[in-house]
């Protein structure tokens, strides 16, 4: 009997034509390449190492984890330490107290055990108690369901949603390209809104209506509406008053809001807060009746940055209950997320408070973080302002900065002549030249004619200057050479 024959043209064309994932694209690909060269022939590039600027990993960059979740982490891993009498020297009183709740909250104390579907339930607790001091409206533990990260909430929402090619989701562009992958993997059709640039990447209500009109005349029906705020890649926090916009906008067109909250303690200017789509519809006295509401939240972001821990949570409020056990029934085909993740889920929206014994060095920690990244996105703002055809938003929130290209029309011509996007040409260059990665604007969608390029503010702040001298200097050559 023939072995069974498997080639990309026999594959799910979901994956092979639809889906594609730019921040590890084949730039990344290239600076790997790059990266194993330096390491067999060392000196034979013009740069000594490679600068990951493509993807939100702080900790890739050398971002230290918090300390007292990593303590926490380590008693509920190893519980007999809380049995030793060394542990009360080397670990916070409050990381031993905690750590000790925790685990009395997990059947069998066991975090090698799978849990309930939606997460342990101390935990869930635990979270639903840190929203509603963040909100300050209650919340509900069986609303929460804990995630390996936010990613798979976001695909679940997806399946659960799009039945075919004729549903579609309204989802910003540029956006973060978990959603165009998860929306081409499930079969259902994206319908973009264009987040303004010349207002901030403003998102403008009048936008999305027409939007939502010329897809409804189309025959697709629009399910759901992605936001995502602070942004990704672009940076901006919305104005309560927009964010209001939003929600009686999904109130009144029947739309479930599917509220990306990854980046909520990423906020960089005063004059901006973040304030969660829940909060903003109980405040406008919409309820659990009036709007289908998701928010996804990740322990990958915020100062903590603990993206291979996989810990998240979705929170769903205003769904009937036979669609809540739909939910649930997704949810199980995983079994669990993993325990740890949960943990850290459950310390994130609960860290140490004013009073407690590692709150002063938390606290440190934490502002120590979010200060610097705040001074980062702030000099290579300016560093990209300063060069001669490139104009960068200020970045108020999230880890990026998305500055625009305006190339001369010899780079264009060249990029064409190799078979290159514009954005992903001058990337590459940018990556031959310095070692930088950033990801072309076209891996997130943009105004058609517009070319950008995703840069994070992750590098440790020694590295800025250095960075940026090497950029100038790049682009300066850049221009030069293909100056009309
Ligand atoms: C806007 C946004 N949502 C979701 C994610 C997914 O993160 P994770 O699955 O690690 O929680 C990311 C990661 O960069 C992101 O930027």
């Amino acid at each position: 009997m023939a072995a069974p024959s498997v080639a990309v043209d026999n594959l799910n064309p979901k994956v092979v034509l639809n889906c594609e994932y730019a921040v590890r694209g084949e730039i990344v690909i290239h600076a790997q390449r790059l990266q194993q060269q330096l390491q067999t022939q060392p000196g034979s590039l013009p740069f000594d190492e490679i600068l990951y600027c493509n993807i939100g990993n702080p900790q890739s960059l050398g971002q230290k984890p918090v300390t007292f979740f990593r303590e926490v982490i380590a008693l509920c891993d190893h519980p007999c330490l809380l049995e030793k009498e060394e542990t009360k020297s080397l670990f916070s009183a409050d990381a031993i107290s905690r750590a000790t709740t925790i685990l009395a909250s997990i059947p069998g104390r066991a975090t090698g055990a799978y849990s309930h579907s939606q997460g342990i339930k101390g935990l869930r607790d635990a979270i639903a108690a840190g929203i509603a001091s963040r909100d300050g409206y209650p919340a509900n533990a069986d609303d929460i369901f804990l995630t390996d990260g936010a990613s798979p909430g976001v695909h679940m929402m997806m399946q659960l949603l799009i039945r075919n090619e004729k549903d579609g989701i309204l989802c910003p562009i540029p956006q973060y390209p978990l959603y165009s992958a998860s929306i081409a993997l499930h079969g259902g059709a994206l319908v973009p809104y264009y987040l303004n640039e010349s207002t901030g990447w403003g998102l403008e209500i009048s936008d999305l209506k027409k939007q939502l009109e010329d897809s409804r005349l189309k025959g697709i029906d629009v399910r759901a509406l992605v936001v995502i705020n602070p942004g990704n890649p672009t940076g901006q926090v919305l104005a309560e008053e927009n964010q209001r916009d939003i929600v009686k906008f999904c109130k009144n067109e029947g739309l479930v809001l599917l509220a990306d909250e990854v980046y909520q303690e990423n906020i960089y200017v005063d004059n901006k807060k973040f304030n969660s789509f829940k909060k903003i519809a109980r405040s406008m006295g919409y309820n659990e009746d009036d709007l289908p509401l998701v928010s996804f939240q990740s322990v990958s972001k915020g100062y903590y940055g603990e993206c291979g821990k996989r810990g998240g949570y979705m929170e769903i409020t205003g769904f009937s209950a036979p669609v809540r056990e739909q939910i649930y029934k997704v949810a199980s085909v995983n079994l669990c997320s993993n325990i740890t993740g949960q943990i850290l889920a459950s310390l994130v929206m609960n860290p140490p408070k004013a009073g407690d014994a590692s709150y002063a060095s938390y606290k440190a920690e934490k502002d120590g973080i979010l200060q610097s990244l705040a001074r980062r996105a702030k000099a290579l703002e300016n560093a990209f302002n300063s060069l001669e055809g490139i104009t960068c938003n200020k970045t108020e929130g999230a880890m990026y900065l998305f500055p625009q290209l305006s190339l001369p029309q010899k780079a264009i011509d060249a990029a064409k002549a190799a078979n290159k996007a514009p954005d992903a040409f001058y990337a590459l260059r940018l990556l031959e030249a310095t070692g930088i990665v950033v990801v072309p604007g076209s891996g997130f969608g943009q105004v058609p004619g517009t070319w950008h390029i995703r840069c994070t503010i992750l590098p440790q702040e020694e590295k800025i200057p250095a960075i940026i001298s090497r950029f100038k200097a790049f682009h300066e050559g850049f221009m030069a050479a293909y100056r009309d």
